[in-house]
């Protein structure tokens, strides 16, 4: 990709989640999850987010992108 560095940076990577806030920010008090592995989503394409649901695969198949979720191991 030969994007520069302003035209990427002009762009939002947040689609559809949260828009009505200023910022999105989710706690998760690590000592109180429910499951062993609990995968957190980080490009922001997730029906469930703040949790992955797998939407990262559509989306790096259509882009060409890289991006996965964030485990937290309890
Ligand atoms: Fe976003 Fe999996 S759905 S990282």
């Amino acid at each position: 990709r030969a994007e520069s560095a302003e035209a990427t940076a002009s762009v939002a990577i947040n689609p559809s989640i949260k828009k009505e806030s200023d910022k999105v920010v989710d706690t998760v008090v690590v000592g109180e999850l429910a499951k062993p592995l609990t995968a957190y989503c980080r490009c922001w394409r997730s029906g469930t987010f703040p949790l992955c649901d797998g939407s990262h695969v559509k989306h790096n198949k259509a882009t060409g992108d890289n991006v996965g979720p964030l485990l937290l191991k309890k």
